[in-house]
């Protein structure tokens, strides 16, 4: 059976019994900053486990997992074991608050021996070691014998989602490849080998575990099955390495065709059959590779591949022309392949480009520095990380293949070290070196008053703690209303004052749970216990609105281009905002002014703003946006407005939608590959800017004597005459713009005229004159009998139809007129063998027959 027909099956048995098949999820969690990539089929079913409504009862998935980074993380091993894989797909069935232990354990097995009709003595199975419940199903009613059930522990029986999250013991089904293969039963110590594999997990939802690893009951206990497909594959097409089943020897079989070197080495082969498929399922899913997060998890795949490759042997970009290999093989089941073929090779084949420029220098050091030593050592890892660009995984693979050691704590240490240098250059230099101890949490009441009274309880001085303060210094007071920089809002300015000095509050820094004041004591000293009366600068209104402003893009963005839209930074300040964000193409005209439409109409739909303290599960299951990368907190503070946007936020905002006033976007840019930046302005900022748009013009209306409707007519006729002019000097003639009177028939202007004088330019000029009219039809012809006449044939191309267009008159002309040219359908150019008086005589049959 292959692996296209064993997923078809699996989905129409389950179909059978009443599951709903549903497509598989993006490898990108939406909106869980608790997952880096989909790991397991139930991923996207978090929320009707922890008890959202369903709707649907029972579903069915093919669902590609990533394996690697976080919890699961198999990268390492992936080439040199039969069934490690970055990617693979599970099949799963799943119900929500429907059967439970019993069914699930009858419909797989079911599944494996009737429909796939695997010998029931090729199969083992494994229970939660206190699961009487399963053992009692297994024995009784599946009728398994007792010595074939085995009972194992939490780390093998319990499984879960993540750190927190949905979670429950499960029952395994195991097939045994028979004794000639290595390995023993699970629960043993050899249960590693490949002679007994785990085929089907069967995860009985019955808990939440929290932050804290207690665990809540789930409201009903639902089921999560998985079967890895690859697996199941190898045990139906007889096989004991999933690198033998037919779809990864497909993609083999194609790359030693593609590149014969590769194929010398086994995992090398086995490396790159892997890589290529998570790295063309990752970016079909919108990531790109680059240096950070699930970015930089794609980059090292890819750069792990290439160096497989290139110690092969191959010297040059070769992923990308693989793509097209597996879209033929899984296109079908997952239509996104297919779709975005293009892209992925473009992408991949990019990143490959740019690694291969490093690649072999950086082997060459890595080889030289080896000859001598068991150990990588952590400057040279780090040196390959940094100017050759090898993630770390090339140096620990090396390090393996070669029996070194690889010090993975000097690396850590070199990495920290140039995190300090790159912070240390940058604007918060103090952050790392301020002695904050014994400090309480600083109470921030900004989002409420930009006024308060307060009371210092610590002075720094060039990184010391003073007792008393003149001039530059930093202040932490008890409570603050000065917002620290956070969340892509700008810290405060502002200033604070009592009778004996007068501060100036420059900027607004947390240092964990301390929020610290850059100031300038500019008369008098303040001193520790001092209270000082505090005032924020009233620029923090125009802040607000930007902030407000971007939640509001955000969900517009996701409404209007799709969920694909995710945010990749931010920054609000008093000036403007800037929102980064992935999408493949650039913004049309089109989609900006419903973006921009959408934001305003929310704007007067006059929405509260209401800020909600929740856990991160209540906060998640009301559909609220999180950011990958904000922290995992158990309570998150949610900001919504009206039904329309919902994120978690720490920031300050206004408290109705109607404050921002207006908004505008000023710029829509691309920053990298996948990722656009839009800047906008609101409230006051997006008055100046139509100001400002509007002085513009009137300085060019009075330039141009013209009233400000008139100049984009005006600027055409300028260009006009200003391309007539340019050729009339090229050629170094005259350019005749002669008026020719239009005829007006069945809704067209019909410029339709001969005259010796006109030469090509002067055809060229006028044609371009007269098109700017929708329903102009330009016919015009020039010269003398001494040479060929040129024309030109043209329209706008808003008159276009299949009748009226330049080729079909040019054909009309053909009937009559020795005619040559050629040109599109809105503008045809030639020449004419025939005389002056057959043209004005085909002219005047052409008007009439029109
Ligand atoms: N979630 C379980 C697993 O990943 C079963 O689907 O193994």
């Amino acid at each position: 059976m292959l692996t296209n027909d064993i997923r078809q099956a699996f989905i129409d048995y389950f179909v059978e019994h009443n599951h709903e098949a549903v497509p598989e999820a993006s490898l990108i969690p939406l909106d869980d900053p608790s997952l880096l990539f989909v790991n397991a089929g139930m991923v996207q079913f978090k929320n009707f486990f922890l008890g959202t409504p369903a709707p649907f009862k029972r579903a069915v998935t093919a669902q590609p997992c990533l394996r690697v980074g976080g919890k699961h993380n198999d990268l390492k091993n992936v080439g040199h074991t039969t069934r490690h894989h970055t990617l693979f797909e599970m099949l799963g069935n799943f119900s929500f608050g429907d059967y439970f232990k019993e069914k699930a354990i009858k419909l797989a097995w079911q599944f494996i021996t009737d429909r796939l009709n695997i010998p029931q003595d090729k199969l083992w199975v494994t229970i939660h070691h206190e699961d009487d419940e399963s053992y009692d199903i297994w024995l009784n009613i599946i009728g398994v014998e007792a010595q074939r059930i085995i009972r194992c522990g939490d780390k093998d029986n319990f499984w879960s989602m993540g750190d927190t999250g949905p979670c429950g013991p499960c029952t395994e089904i195991f097939y045994d490849h028979g004794p000639e293969i290595d390995g023993g039963l699970p629960g043993t110590p050899d249960a590693d080998g490949d002679r007994y594999v785990e085929i089907w997990n069967l995860v009985f939802m019955q808990f939440d575990r929290q932050a804290d690893g207690s665990t809540k009951p789930l409201p009903v206990p639902c089921v999560d099955t998985g079967m890895g497909i690859e697996r199941i594959a190898a045990v139906m097409q007889g096989v004991t390495s999933n690198f033998e089943t037919d779809g990864f020897r497909f993609i083999m079989s194609q790359t030693q065709v593609k590149y014969p070197c590769l194929a010398e080495n086994k995992v090398t082969l086995q490396v790159i059959a892997d890589h290529i498929r998570s790295a063309t399922f990752i970016i079909a899913n919108g990531i790109n590779p680059g240096n950070e997060g699930r970015a930089y998890v794609l980059r090292r795949i890819i750069r792990r591949a290439l160096r497989y490759g290139y110690q092969s042997g191959q010297k040059k970009p070769f992923m990308f022309s693989m793509v097209s290999d597996l879209v033929s093989l899984l296109g079908q089941a997952y239509p996104i392949l297919s779709a975005e073929q293009a892209n992925i090779e473009s992408a991949l084949k990019k990143e490959e480009e740019k690694f291969f420029q490093t690649l072999s220098q950086g082997m060459q050091l890595l080889n030289s520095s080896i000859q001598n030593t068991d150990v990588i050592s952590g400057e040279l890892a780090f040196k390959l990380y940094d100017t050759y660009g090898f993630p770390i995984d090339i140096a620990e693979d090396i390090a393996n293949e070669k029996g070194l050691s690889i010090d993975l704590d000097g690396y850590a240490a070199q990495m920290a070290k140039q995190r300090a240098r790159s912070k240390s250059a940058s604007k918060f230099a103090v952050k790392q070196s301020l002695p904050l101890d014994k400090l309480n949490k600083t109470d921030f009441v900004g989002a409420v008053t930009l006024e308060l009274q307060s009371s210092i309880e610590a002075l720094l001085k060039d990184g010391q703690r003073v007792d008393q303060l003149q001039g530059d210094g930093q202040v932490v007071l008890g409570s603050t209303p000065f917002y620290p920089e956070g969340g892509g809002q700008v810290g405060d300015a502002g200033v604070m004052h009592n009778e004996q000095a007068n501060v100036n509050v420059l900027d607004t820094q947390k240092y964990g749970d301390v929020i610290v004041h850059q100031v300038d004591v500019k008369s008098g000293q303040i001193h520790l216990g001092d209270e000082v009366f505090c005032v924020v600068d009233a620029k923090r209104l125009a802040v607000k609105r930007h902030h407000s402003a971007t939640h509001l893009l955000h969900a517009a963005l996701r409404q209007i281009l799709g969920l694909g839209v995710e945010q990749k930074g931010s920054l609000v300040d008093e000036m403007k905002l800037r929102f980064d964000f992935t999408h493949k193409a650039p913004l049309t005209n089109d989609e900006i002014s419903q973006i921009e439409s959408l934001v305003n109409e929310k704007i007067y739909a006059a929405l509260p703003v209401v800020v909600e303290e929740m856990s991160m599960t209540d906060a998640l299951s009301a559909g609220a946006i999180a950011l990958f990368s904000e922290k995992y907190q158990k309570n998150v503070r949610v900001l919504s407005m009206g039904d329309f946007s919902k994120e978690l936020c720490g920031g300050t905002h206004v408290s109705n939608t109607q404050e921002i006033g207006i908004f505008k976007i000023v710029a829509e840019t691309g920053v990298a590959s996948g990722i656009r930046r839009i800047e906008a302005v609101a409230g006051d900022k997006a008055q100046a800017w139509y100001e400002s748009q509007w002085q513009l013009l009137n300085a060019l209306s009075e330039k141009l004597k013209i009233t400000p409707k008139d100049i984009a007519k005006k600027v055409n006729q300028l260009l006009v005459d200003n391309k007539k002019l340019k050729s009339a000097v090229k050629e170094g003639g005259q350019v005749s713009l002669a008026q020719v009177k239009p005829v007006e028939k069945k809704g067209y202007a019909l410029y339709i005229a001969y005259d010796t004088a006109w030469q090509n330019q002067d055809l060229m000029a006028m044609a371009d004159q007269y098109k700017q009219q929708d329903n102009a039809v330009v016919c015009l012809f020039g010269g003398d009998d001494s040479k060929p006449h040129p024309y030109v044939l043209s329209l706008n191309k808003k008159g276009i139809t299949d009748h009226i267009n330049a080729k079909e008159i040019l054909k009309q002309f053909q009937s009559t007129l020795t005619l040559k040219g050629g040109g599109r359908d809105d503008l045809i150019r030639g020449a004419c063998q025939s005389d002056g008086q057959a043209i004005l005589q085909a002219l005047e049959t052409f008007k009439e027959s029109f």
